[in-house]
């Protein structure tokens, strides 16, 4: 079996760790001393599977595998990434997967012609506690090639098998800019709001959202990246519905007083317009808004 490592036993670890657990032998590495090397992964109808992975930290011996997933948060695969580097196998792939944009450009810096690939999933994973994980919803997940050499295609093959809904994309960058789209749209305005993604669909945030993609889409623009507009506008409003009675995650992150992700959501568009020199007034606010929250101490019942 091919050797793989997952860094990062949150709940997208752990749920990708099960699902790939039965055709490569996967390792975890991880900060985390919650987590042992059991967790449990529950389905929507409460069918509850036990898993287990060995649990090794970067001062093991890395060079056995030759794929590694990264499944930390955008803010952490910078630093999560960096001291594996030099005692991974040179051959060794790695595939981040994680929400928002941007670890990619600082990785790529150090990280020569080894292969890296990116990846978005919309699968739905919970926490419930620190070793168990409730699947709350199937959703597509893309991968696909970024820098260096491709990964090999019968681990290509093998990782799509495994993942359910999970395809190649020939354009990842293109792929997860339309999946930051949706992000950009939804999770700052309701962590703004404190209400559900099913809110945003009132009349009274057409002109907010209009304005984030309007944004965007000029800044994708200039990175000569091909999106039409009008149809990112259906597919967040499609989200929108299909989520209706979801919070959102950056609502979540700010309820639960964590930090959020809009550095590398709204963020990451306000980055990208610096370099364009381009003004992004309302994606910038967001962020300078999302930030005064995550400072604020909790007043919120969820
Ligand atoms: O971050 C989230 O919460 C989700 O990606 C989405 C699609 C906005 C639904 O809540």
């Amino acid at each position: 079996m091919t050797k793989l490592a997952i860094v990062g036993a949150g709940a997208i670890g752990q749920l990708i760790a099960s699902q790939l657990s039965s055709t490569f032998d996967v390792h975890f590495i991880t900060r985390r001393t919650n987590f042992n090397s059991l967790w449990q992964v529950e389905t929507a109808s409460q069918q509850r599977q036990q898993y287990s992975a060995p649990v090794i930290t970067a001062a093991d011996d890395l060079q056995q595998f030759e794929l590694v997933i990264v499944c930390v948060k955008a803010y952490q695969v910078v630093d999560a990434v960096l001291p594996l580097l030099d005692k991974l196998n040179p051959h060794c792939h790695i595939l981040l997967l994680h929400n928002g944009m941007g670890p990619h450009l600082a990785l790529m810096a150090h990280i020569g012609e080894r292969g890296l690939s990116l990846g978005t999933t919309s699968q739905g994973a919970l926490l419930t506690s620190p070793q168990r994980v409730t699947h709350t919803g199937l959703g597509l997940t893309q991968l696909g090639h970024l820098h260096g050499k491709p990964l090999n295609s019968s681990l290509k093959q093998q990782l799509l098998a495994a993942i359910p809904q999970s395809q190649w994309h020939p354009d990842i960058i293109n792929a997860l800019w339309q999946k930051l789209a949706i992000n950009a749209a939804i999770n700052p305005l309701t962590a703004l709001e404190q209400c559900k993604n099913g809110q945003l669909a009132a009349s009274t945030y057409k002109q907010h959202i209009d304005q984030i993609v309007t944004e965007l889409h000029q800044v994708v623009t200039r990175d000569n990246i091909v999106l039409d507009k009008a149809a990112l506008l259906t597919r967040i409003y499609d989200v929108i519905q299909l989520t209706a009675n979801n919070y959102s995650s950056m609502y979540q992150d700010i309820a639960h007083q964590r930090r959020t992700e809009i550095d590398y959501i709204n963020g990451y568009i306000v980055t990208r317009a610096q370099q364009h020199h381009l003004d992004v007034p309302f994606n910038f606010a967001l962020v300078t808004q999302i930030k005064k929250l995550e400072k604020k101490p909790a007043n919120r019942n969820n």
